[in-house]
């Protein structure tokens, strides 16, 4: 287990004191105005017992109009200062990297709480998707000015804050997503078309928050390995784009994949066939060989073995680990001591295959929001037969009917 307890030196002369790397997740803990709250504080404080050398927070939106799920935070200015100060205190205590994510949702901004999502271009989500989804109208220049400058503005307000890094959300079909996935983004100028004009967006935001943060801060970006959609944001388009950014000095490159329509990154492990074993691990080991930027794997570790192997084998500098740290908030001090046992994810189905099929993995993440909150109020996760049904009548209680509709952060 050694290999996991060695301290790794970032570009920008950080050094994280292990490998252990919680990543985002959505704790769906905001207030009704969209601040962090004291169950931010606290889930935080306990995380930054088990050990994680980095702690990434959930997705954090840059603008109210337009958000991901019930329960966002949003900064757009300095009106939560003093509740952002406690929650990076107690999520950096330790020695521990605590980096926001800062994300746009574009068009995956569901119906039921924006009917005027924005995006690349005009194109409604085909099927199912496109009855959750309005249709999103598509930026203009200037818009494109304002959702980059909102980016740079939350990380700098993240910095003064306390938090120690910043995550860009590149991935999972969100606004930087769309802008990448040749899919989702036909427009005719500067941000559209070739790789490199798909790239533009991220690029200058990346480019915008190293010159207002600074070269000794950590910035990191998580992008899909691929969409897994024909003729989307393809793994050759991924290789590239990483390239780039570790060109221009970003810190960690964090590696998933999926969006809403294809939701591989909640895959439940088992990559060639292997359970246990990170989703994209071949990407992940490409993507090693290409960059001397760290990366960070994320997605289907559940063995402390499979762990060992990604860093000893060069597949992976970080350990990404999401679902599993909910379950155990101690997750890195286990394996450290020898003792984590195999992890298994629970189902949360209702067992109606019409409800099972339509609310596809959105039981499972409120399921994990939930243990978000129990981890909290300092309980531990807690797993009864009848989880699905729990999960069903505390959505419809706390955001009504609205709250069943599909997502993913
Ligand atoms: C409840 C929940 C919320 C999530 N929220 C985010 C998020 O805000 N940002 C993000 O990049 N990924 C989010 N994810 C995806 C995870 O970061 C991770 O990519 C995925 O769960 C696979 O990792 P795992 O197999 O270790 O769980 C979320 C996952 C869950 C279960």
């Amino acid at each position: 287990m050694t290999i996991l307890k060695k301290p790794l030196r970032l570009p920008c002369g950080v050094t994280v004191k292990n490998r252990f790397f919680k990543s985002a997740m959505h704790e769906g803990l905001g207030s009704k105005t969209y601040a962090p709250t004291q169950a931010h504080v606290s889930l935080y404080h306990r995380w930054a017992a088990g050990g994680s050398g980095v702690l990434v927070t959930g997705n954090v939106m840059v603008d109210r109009n337009h958000l991901g799920e019930p329960g966002n935070v949003v900064i757009e200015d300095e009106r939560d200062l003093a509740i952002l100060k406690k929650w990076a205190a107690a999520g950096s205590r330790n020695g521990t990297q605590l980096w926001m994510q800062l994300n746009h949702p574009g068009k995956q901004s569901p119906k039921s709480i924006n009917q005027e999502p924005i995006a690349p271009s005009a194109l409604a989500f085909d099927g199912d998707l496109g009855k959750l989804f309005a249709t999103p109208r598509a930026m203009t220049e200037s818009d494109i000015r304002e959702v980059q400058a909102r980016f740079i503005t939350a990380a700098v307000i993240a910095k003064k804050a306390g938090f120690t890094g910043v995550q860009i959300h590149a991935a999972h079909g969100y606004l930087i997503n769309q802008f990448l996935s040749p899919l989702h983004n036909q427009r005719q100028d500067s941000y559209g078309g070739s790789l490199e004009n798909r790239q533009r967006f991220l690029l200058e935001i990346y480019e915008g928050m190293r010159a207002a943060l600074g070269q000794d801060f950590p910035i990191s970006v998580k992008l899909n390995s691929s969409d897994g959609a024909l003729g989307g944001f393809s793994v050759a388009d991924s290789l590239n784009t990483a390239q780039r950014l570790s060109e221009l000095g970003v810190d960690v490159i964090e590696v998933s994949g999926g969006t809403y329509a294809a939701p591989t990154m909640q895959g439940e492990g088992g990559y060639n066939g292997e359970p246990g074993k990170a989703i994209f691990a071949d990407f992940a080991l490409r993507l090693s060989e290409l960059v001397d930027t760290p990366v960070a794997l994320t997605g289907g570790f559940r063995t402390a073995e499979s762990m060992v192997e990604a860093v000893s084998a060069s597949v992976s500098d970080l350990v990404g680990i999401a679902r599993p740290l909910v379950l155990d908030p101690d997750l890195p001090l286990k394996v450290f001591a020898g003792k984590l046992q195999p992890i298994k994810l629970p189902r949360i189905k209702t067992g109606v295959q019409k409800i099972d099929d339509s609310a596809g993995s959105m039981l499972g993440i409120i399921w994990y929001e939930l243990q978000m909150a129990r981890l909290a109020k300092g309980h531990l996760p807690r797993y009864t037969k009848d989880a699905a049904a729990r999960v069903i009548l505390h959505a419809v209680v706390t955001h009504g009917p609205a709250a069943l509709k599909r997502r993913r952060a």
